[in-house]
């Protein structure tokens, strides 16, 4: 793994840059991302292009010994260029313009400015995208952030009548699909489509998923327009994007089918105060982040790009933009790194180099204060830089030689979560968890289960080789899939994996309707049941499953009543059954609490024989090659031998090739598995 930082040389004066340069290599970063928000400075005026200072840039920062990463200027449409077209600006859904004065200020569906991404990107890549310096591409900067994957304008109205028209050839297909004849709302032409907003109640949801389906198509078209000429003007570069945390606006598996790499932009206490609903999370992990948070993350993205990923930036200290902004513990930074590593990340990018002192994010921390002394985050980056060199690991390619190492250390996990983009949406739409329930969270708290018990997961798209795994497991893949299903029957043909469901699973086809054969669908053809009642709950209510043998499920949120020849493993004092099982496929009809959660995951990893140790809410382990990590996120010291034991390949003659085998909060240990 190498280590990058994001560089804006157009906000500091040129003698800076040989400093600066020179300073990031002391730090021993190799890799630095500049350009994504450079356009008024690249053109300040419609064909008025200056790349002089961009290339004496590059050279320095080359000269240095630096690989560049290119972001193309795209997210930050110059103002003149609003000028030339003043209907450019996305909509939000009341019709008011996302107006000029910060970023993203476009509307993906506006035609000419796809052109003048086009054009900026041709002339960009005919000047730089031969030079020995530049490594990489990043399209854009951060797609949809700031709720800008939809736009409710004109343009985007044409086009998604246009979609809508080649999806279903025929406005009676149409009609059909979106089941219009409920309500009256059947339409004549394609051209009396609206966008699902401003209805007096509700939209159609089907109508809410053509939307959200057209939408991620838009973002990935817009993409691939980029990459069609980098790939061209560029060769040998490799091209990525940057995308974010609990971010599920878009299909991301399809928008990185263009791409070599998948990087993400990582913020963990950010994410955590911003998005974690849970009061005891927020306390205990406040300067550390949620421990499975970033991991959760590198294990989505690693499943994105076959394996290649990227931090495109990681938090160094204290951002600017979650309703508060604590301090990271020291240690945290060099922590994350090593965790970025065992996950399998090529490059791990600090944002940003230098704290801004104007502007929007002044109260942003970077590596160095605004005054360019360094601030805390720089001797921990050192510190993880010498720490890496030290392991000396086999790498494909030299650090110069035009073209990113490929990570020659792989990371092996029995098992698998599949993620749906889709599936995930129509939870979203109409959320039939009740109003706490959030599907991505419900992923998240089912990965976060799995890591307890320090196994490797991956979190991988349904077109994924599963071959490999012994537990696959679905939480949100709500739609009523038959390829999936039969990609499902002969994987596991070969490999007799354990198979999870959790409730919703197949219980909409993809045009937002109920399955004729009622929910899981497809999916009776890998357990006969079908799911005949579902319920929602406050979180006040818990509903507890218990069996004879004594074992008891304490469920929340959502229910479902499941009508099968199979005995269920448990029964609700309603008599409804909990937790159905054949041959290896379990359908898991309630949402348990994350106590239960855990436990029922051990459960299933045991019937399909994964090493596992529970490890509790602190410690997290990770295997990568031959080395294994462990981390602590948890005020208590750990001892090693006997918190991972023979389960890890960790006894008394173990040798820790980094950290120390007994980990203090935010310590790391790092060593080689027989
Ligand atoms: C990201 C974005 C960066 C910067 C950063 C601040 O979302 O890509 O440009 O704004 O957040 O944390």
């Amino acid at each position: 793994m190498r280590t990058g930082v994001c560089y804006y040389p157009e906000h500091w004066p040129e003698e800076r840059w040989t400093i600066d340069a020179a300073h990031m290599r002391r730090l021993g970063i190799t890799v630095v991302r500049i350009g994504e928000f450079a356009w008024s400075r690249l053109e300040d005026a419609d064909g008025t292009l200056h790349f002089d200072w961009l290339v004496r840039a590059i050279d320095t920062l080359h000269q240095a010994g630096l690989s560049v990463v290119m972001g193309t200027p795209t997210a930050t449409p110059p103002r003149w260029m609003l000028d030339k077209y003043p209907d450019m600006l996305a909509l939000d859904e009341n019709g008011k313009s996302r107006g000029f004065g910060s970023r993203r200020h476009y509307c993906f569906s506006f035609t000419p400015y796809v052109d003048e991404c086009r054009r900026i990107v041709s002339a960009l890549a005919k000047c730089i995208g031969t030079h020995p310096g530049v490594i990489a591409w990043q399209t854009d900067n951060e797609y949809g952030c700031h709720s800008t994957s939809m736009s409710y304008s004109e343009h985007a109205l044409h086009a998604f009548r246009q979609w809508c028209e080649k999806r279903y050839t025929t406005i009676n297909g149409l009609n059909h699909a979106w089941g219009n004849v409920f309500w009256s709302m059947e339409y004549d032409h394609f051209r009396q489509i609206g966008l699902p907003v401003g209805s007096v109640t509700e939209s159609n949801p089907a109508h809410q998923l053509a939307f959200w389906r057209f939408s991620s198509d838009q973002i990935a078209l817009f993409n691939k327009a980029q990459v069609e000429i980098l790939r061209k003007l560029s060769p040998g570069r490799d091209i990525l994007h940057n995308f974010m945390g609990n971010f599920v606006e878009f299909d991301h598996h399809d928008v990185s089918k263009d791409l070599n790499i998948a990087s993400w932009d990582n913020y963990p206490l950010g994410f955590l105060t911003r998005d974690n609903a849970d009061p005891v999370d927020q306390a205990r992990f406040l300067r550390t982040g949620h421990p499975d948070g970033s991991a959760f993350h590198h294990d989505l993205y690693r499943g994105c790009c076959n394996g290649r990923w990227w931090v495109m930036e990681q938090q160094p200290g204290p951002v600017n933009w979650a309703p508060y902004n604590p301090s990271p513990l020291p240690g945290m930074v060099r922590l994350w790194g090593w965790e970025a590593f065992a996950h399998g990340a090529e490059v791990m990018s600090y944002f940003r180099w230098r704290q801004a002192p104007f502007a929007q994010e002044q109260t942003h921390t970077g590596l160095l204060l605004s005054n360019a002394e360094d601030d805390v985050a720089t001797s921990e980056v050192r510190q993880l830089n010498e720490e890496l060199h030290r392991l000396r690991l086999p790498r494909a390619a030299d650090e110069t030689s035009g073209n990113t190492a490929t990570n020659m250390l792989k990371v092996h996990s029995s098992v698998a979560i599949v993620f749906s983009y889709a599936g995930n949406a129509i939870q979203d739409i109409q959320l039939p968890g009740g109003q706490t329930y959030s599907p991505l969270a419900f992923c998240q708290r089912v990965y976060s289960a799995c890591r307890q018990w320090g196994v490797n997961v991956d979190v991988v798209s349904s077109k994924a080789q599963l071959d490999d795994y012994k537990l696959i497991i679905l939480c949100n893949n709500s739609e009523d899939d038959p390829e999936f299903v039969e990609h499902l029957i002969n994987s596991r043909q070969h490999s007799r994996a354990t198979l999870a469901m959790f409730p919703g699973t197949g219980s909409r086809n993809s045009e937002y309707e109920l399955p004729e054969s009622l929910p899981p669908g497809a999916f009776q053809n890998l357990i006969p049941i079908k799911v005949v009642r579902s319920e929602s709950l406050p979180d006040t209510e818990q509903l507890i499953a218990s069996n004879a043998s004594g074992s008891s499920w304490h469920c929340i949120q959502w229910r479902e009543r499941v009508h099968s020849q199979i005995e269920p493993h448990a029964r609700f004092s309603d008599g409804w059954g909990f937790h159905y099982s054949q041959d290896g496929v379990h359908y898991i009809n309630a949402i348990p609490e994350q106590t239960d959660l855990v436990a029922l995951i051990g459960k299933l990893l045991k019937v399909s024989k994964i090493n596992a140790l529970e490890l509790g809410p602190f410690l997290r382990t990770q295997q990568i090659g031959p080395y294994r990590l462990a981390i602590n996120f948890g005020p208590e010291p750990v001892e090693l031998a006997s918190a991972l034991g023979s389960t890890f390949d960790f006894d008394e003659n173990t040798i820790v090739i980094v950290g120390s085998d007994t980990l203090h909060q935010t310590d790391i240990a790092l060593w080689a598995v027989r």
